[in-house]
């Protein structure tokens, strides 16, 4: 097939599986949308004409979100713990409810501590991995039924640089965000031919509530913040607005090819 006929056909695709902007409204799902990168990312999808259910823990923030997600496309807030039992599956029916459909999940909501090995709560560590890992498999587990009913869906996993490469002294969340890099993997595996994408998102430190809290419990926070900067060729942090625009590209129809894979925004970390 000529470069030109490929181009034709893939259009010709798109229109296939264009939404009727009358009748349908794409949908997606953020977790952990009141604060940091994904309520940024709420934010950008909402600019982009998405309808967005925002989930998260405060009640105060995710208010704040809903209300600037309102004027836009009529976005809502649910305050839920993603980590409960039956949570995913109501948010998964609450998206259903509102739009009557699901088209993106954005798995965001996550939590960070230093710990080394050796010194390793089990609870603690059980914690990470239910908000971190469980809840994400439970979610996509929730979405793909109704997105392969719908014949089309993506998922993002916003992972981390730390799912890459072994950031020293945290062990449970470089293990947490490799294993929510392979659930991006078999994803795509077991679904792409069933028109689901999924894609990890892996941010490298970024500017947001999760590190500034890492930074002030540094015994000095100013050196500690300067070395998070300088071990990364960019010698900057990330900037919520760009892991969120990441997330819309990934999201989006145009790179309907872009399966399985990771989408890494690290300011050049892990290619040194
Ligand atoms: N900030 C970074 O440098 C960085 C780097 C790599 C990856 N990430 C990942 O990006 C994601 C967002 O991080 P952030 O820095 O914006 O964090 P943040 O602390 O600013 O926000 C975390 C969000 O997750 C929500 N959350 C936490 N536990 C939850 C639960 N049990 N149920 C529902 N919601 C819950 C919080 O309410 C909040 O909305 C996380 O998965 C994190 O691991 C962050």
């Amino acid at each position: 097939m000529s470069i030109e006929a490929s181009f034709v056909w893939a259009s010709e695709a798109d229109m296939d599986r264009a939404l009727d902007p009358q009748t349908e409204r794409r949908t997606a799902l953020v977790t952990g949308a009141t604060s940091g990168i994904g309520r940024a990312t709420a934010i950008a999808l909402s600019d982009g004409g998405w309808w967005v259910l925002a989930v998260g823990l405060d009640a105060d923030r995710g208010a704040a979100v809903e209300a600037v997600l309102r004027p836009r496309t009529g976005g809502r807030f649910v305050q839920a713990d993603v980590t409960e039992a039956g949570v995913p599956e109501q948010l998964v029916e609450a998206c259903r409810q509102e739009t009557g459909r699901l088209d993106l999940l954005v798995n965001n909501a996550g939590i960070h501590f230093l710990a080394p090995l050796d010194e390793l709560d089990m609870t603690r560590f059980d914690h990470l991995m239910a908000v971190n890992l469980r809840a994400p498999v439970a979610l996509a587990r929730a979405a793909l039924r109704v997105m392969l009913e719908q014949g089309r869906g993506t998922i993002i996993n916003v992972a981390s640089e730390a799912g890459l490469v072994a950031v020293p002294g945290q062990p449970a969340y470089n293990i947490s965000k490799a294993g929510l890099i392979m659930l991006t993997r078999s994803i795509a595996a077991d679904y792409a031919a069933r028109g689901i994408r999924a894609v990890s998102v892996c941010p490298g430190t970024t500017r947001t509530p999760l590190v500034e809290q890492a930074i002030a419990s540094a015994p000095d926070p100013a050196a500690h913040e300067r070395m998070l900067a300088e071990r990364r060729p960019a010698r900057r942090l990330g900037r919520v607005e760009e892991i969120a625009a990441a997330i819309v590209f990934a999201a989006s129809d145009a790179v309907d090819y872009l399966n399985g894979t990771e989408l890494v925004v690290d300011g050049g970390y892990t290619v040194v």
